[in-house]
């Protein structure tokens, strides 16, 4: 069985790989390079192709641009099968975007700190990758700077995400009450995704007035961070986006003492860490639901939800074991009933709860894979254990499918699997967990 579903998840890798150097999510729904699914993508061709695995990270670290600032959609090539694509977001609007190509003017979730060592811990060949890692650190490291000096509001190491799309859990019930605070325009346009999923699988044409107004402000303003901090309706400071970049901080200290030399970065990289996981403890956590949630920082106040992103800290062993036990609890509590699956990514009990609906509650592998990853870091080697049985079974049942119904008895009738199908990030961190 292990053999067979590694196979089927290398055949999905290889055929979603194109030309340019790169992955693609998935064929039709997404046609280029996004930014953290290359990065999951290269821990799985790391098993089996790390050269591969490195053109991946380099490719998309080729569109980097001038000020640090990774973009979240590299768009290599052109394609009409995607709405919005290079001409709607205009990146060249920003004075340090990057001349060689065109892309988004936002980013998602830094990965890539964390990624490359993952890859150092799964390379054969750790003098190559080492040597990888070297050529490509501070790329990373001017990355993570960007994000400190543009986009760490109040100086407290939070940053903020100004778009939904941002966060990568893009249609999140998180989001709903900021939505009420906005009236965009009525946009005319053509939607793609909807030609290749199910629409009641997809966000609403009025929710993508939202995303695209939002757009439509940061271009007013040639995607100036200081400008957005000041006028964007939509300023999140978000437990999954902040949990990956504090993970890759400390992925950097690694690989900077492992490569040697380097000593203010690393004490820089060392400082923000004590400053962002204290603030982190301060102002994400919520005793009252017992995790993490979100910060509006237009309106001042926490948005008292609970979605996957809420545990997602224990990747990045940002609680203490105290409070660790806390999230872990509320997890199995609120997500964890034995006729589900985990991880739904919104809370079941909600009326905001849509089990189909992209991240209004169904499972995602990526998800699943950093609770994995983050129950271990506190011992609770059982419910990892069930994670990562849940993400094999799905997988397995359905196939590489983009997200997974939590419902146990949806799964009777086969039906289950939804959004886009052979979807990389889903093989790849499967081959990962496989291997564990
Ligand atoms: N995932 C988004 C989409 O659905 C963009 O990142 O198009």
């Amino acid at each position: 069985m292990k053999e067979k579903l590694i196979n089927k998840a290398m055949e999905v890798l290889d055929a979603n790989f194109q030309n340019g150097g790169f992955t693609i999510p998935c064929k039709g729904l997404y046609p280029f390079q996004w930014n953290w699914d290359s990065g999951f993508i290269a821990i799985g061709l790391a098993y089996y192709n790390m050269e591969n695995a490195q053109l991946e990270i380099k490719t998309l670290l080729d569109a980097q641009w001038d000020n640090g600032f990774i973009p979240h959609i590299v768009f290599h090539n052109e394609s009409d099968s995607y709405f919005p694509g290079a001409d709607f977001h205009k990146s060249d609007l920003h004075p340090k975007a990057s001349k060689k190509f065109r892309s988004t003017g936002m980013t998602q979730p830094p990965v890539l700190g964390f990624v490359l060592h993952e890859m150092y811990r799964i390379a054969q060949d750790k003098q190559d990758m080492l040597g990888f890692i070297t050529r490509n650190l501070d790329k990373v490291y001017d990355n993570h700077l960007y994000f400190y000096n543009n986009r760490d509001l109040h100086n407290e190491g939070l940053m903020y995400i100004y778009h939904n799309w941002e966060s990568g859990t893009d249609n999140s019930p998180i989001w709903d009450d900021i939505w009420t605070t906005i009236d965009p325009p009525e946009y005319t346009f053509e939607r793609r995704d909807t030609t290749h999923v199910d629409a009641s699988q997809r966000p609403s044409k009025r929710e993508y007035d939202y995303y695209l107004h939002i757009i439509d402000i940061a271009k007013e303003n040639q995607y100036n961070d200081a400008k957005i901090a000041e006028l964007s309706p939509f300023l999140v400071q978000d437990p999954l986006f902040n949990a990956m970049l504090i993970k890759s901080n400390e992925a950097l200290i690694d690989l900077y003492t492992l490569i040697g030399g380097n000593e203010s970065k690393i004490d820089q990289l060392k400082s923000w860490q004590a400053k962002s996981i204290s603030s982190f403890n301060k102002k994400l956590f919520n005793k009252k639901l017992g995790a993490y949630v979100h910060y509006d920082l237009r309106n001042e106040k926490q948005i008292e939800l609970l979605s996957s992103s809420s545990f997602s800290p224990l990747y990045a062993c940002i609680p203490d074991k105290e409070r660790a036990e806390q999230v872990v609890n509320t997890m199995i509590d609120k997500f964890g009933g034995d006729n589900r699956y985990l991880c739904a990514s919104f809370d079941p009990a909600s009326d905001r709860f849509n089990p189909i609906k992209y991240w209004r509650g169904p499972v995602w592998i990526n998800l699943n894979w950093l609770l994995y990853y983050g129950l271990k870091n506190y011992g609770y080697d059982s419910i990892a254990q069930r994670v990562k049985e849940d993400s094999i079974a799905l997988i397995q049942q359905h196939g590489f499918y983009e997200y997974f119904d939590s419902r146990k008895e949806k799964h009777n009738t086969n039906v289950g699997g939804y959004g886009g199908n052979d979807f990389s990030w889903s093989a790849a961190l499967l081959i990962d967990l496989l291997n564990n």
